[in-house]
C-alpha cells in the first residue's frame, strides 16, 4: 500500500507533527489536525517544504459532527494517526481530610478528549475504509491511536488518563482483529514517555524517554509491519504489566512512592 493520503489529529504538536513531517514528501497528500492554527501552520510549511500537499483543520476532536464531516471530506484516507491528546494528574487535597483528586472538569476533558476523541477520529475512517478498494497487499487502510503504558495500570498518579488509554487500547486491538480480515489495520500504540511538549514541564524523572523522532520510526515500522499494538520501551511495559498482577495495595505502595504518582507532581492541563 502506498500511503498517500494520511490525515493525522495533534499534528500542531510532539508526536503528531513528528510523525506528519517524517510522512512528508512529493505525492504524498496529508490532512493535519489541531486546535492552535499558529503551530499548526508551522507543522504544514515544514510539511509543504518537504514536498507534501497539505490541508489543515483546526477542529476540536471532541466535536463529533466536524470529526466525521473532516474525514469524510477527504474522499478517501490510506492512513489516519489519531495522535490527539491530553494529560492531568491527581492535584494535592484542599483540606487535611480530603483525598487527592483529579478535579471532576479534568477527569471529563481527558476522557472526552483521549477517548471519545480518538473514536470520533477513528470511527468514520473505518466506516469509509470499508468502500475504499484493497490495495495490492489486500489492505484498505490503517488506522491508529496512540494509547500509553499508562494504560497497562490502575496509575494513582493520572487515574482518567490511565482509565481513558486503557480503553483505547482494547478497543483497537479489539476490534483490529475483525477489521483486518475486511483489510483495515486497527493499531494502538503503548508507549512509555516520550520527549514532546506534553511532559516538558515535569519535574520527575521520566524512565525510559523515548525522542520523538526515535518513537516516529517505531510507530511507522510497526504499522508497515500490520502490528496491531505497537508497544515501546518493551521493559517499562513488561514491568507495567507485571505490576498489574500485583494485589492492588502492593501496587499502589509502590506508585504512591514514585515521584510522578504524587499528588501535585504534573502540572494541571489547559482546560480552557
Ligand atoms: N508525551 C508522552 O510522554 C506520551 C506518552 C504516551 C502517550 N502519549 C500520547 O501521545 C499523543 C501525542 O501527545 P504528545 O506527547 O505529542 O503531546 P503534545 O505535544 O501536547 O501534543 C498534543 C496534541 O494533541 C492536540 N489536542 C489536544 N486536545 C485536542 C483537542 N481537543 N482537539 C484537537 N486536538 C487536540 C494538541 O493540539 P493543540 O495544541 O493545537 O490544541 C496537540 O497537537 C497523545 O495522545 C498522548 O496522550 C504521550
Amino acid at each position: 500500500m502506498m500511503h498517500n493520503t494520511i490525515l493525522i489529529t495533534g499534528a500542531s504538536s510532539g508526536l503528531g507533527r513528528a510523525l506528519a513531517q517524517t510522512l512528508a514528501r512529493p505525492g504524498r497528500r496529508l490532512w493535519l489536525g489541531g486546535r492552535n492554527t499558529a503551530r499548526l501552520e508551522d507543522t504544514a510549511r515544514n510539511c509543504i517544504s518537504r514536498g507534501a500537499a497539505v490541508h489543515l483543520n483546526t477542529c476540536d476532536v471532541t466535536d463529533r459532527a466536524a470529526m466525521a464531516q473532516w474525514v469524510q471530506g477527504t474522499g478517501g484516507l490510506d492512513m489516519v494517526l489519531a495522535c490527539a491528546g491530553i494529560t492531568g494528574g491527581t492535584r494535592k487535597p484542599l483540606a487535611p481530610d480530603a483525598p487527592a483528586i483529579e478535579p471532576e472538569a479534568q477527569i471529563r476533558r481527558i476522557f472526552e478528549t483521549d477517548l471519545t476523541g480518538v473514536l470520533n477520529t477513528v470511527l468514520p475512517a473505518l466506516e469509509m475504509m470499508q468502500n475504499q478498494p484493497r490495495a495490492a497487499d489486500g489492505m484498505r487502510g490503517r488506522i491508529c491511536a496512540i494509547s500509553s503504558v499508562a494504560g497497562l495500570v490502575s496509575f494513582p498518579g493520572t487515574p482518567a488518563y490511565s482509565a481513558a488509554k486503557a480503553a483505547v487500547d482494547r478497543f483497537m486491538v479489539a476490534t483490529g482483529g475483525n477489521a483486518k480480515k475486511a483489510g483495515i489495520l486497527l493499531s494502538s500504540v503503548v508507549c512509555g514517555f516520550l520527549d514532546t511538549p506534553m511532559v516538558a514541564r515535569n519535574t520527575f524523572p521520566m524512565p525510559g524517554l523515548t525522542d520523538v523522532n526515535s518513537a516516529c520510526r517505531r510507530i511507522l515500522r510497526g504499522l508497515a509491519r500490520n502490528e496491531r499494538r505497537i508497544t515501546f520501551p518493551l521493559w517499562l511495559a513488561a514491568g507495567s504489566r507485571l505490576m498489574d498482577l500485583l494485589p492492588i495495595a502492593l501496587a499502589e505502595a509502590y506508585y504512591n512512592n514514585q515521584p510522578a504518582g504524587a499528588a501535585g507532581s504534573m502540572p494541571a492541563p489547559d482546560l480552557s
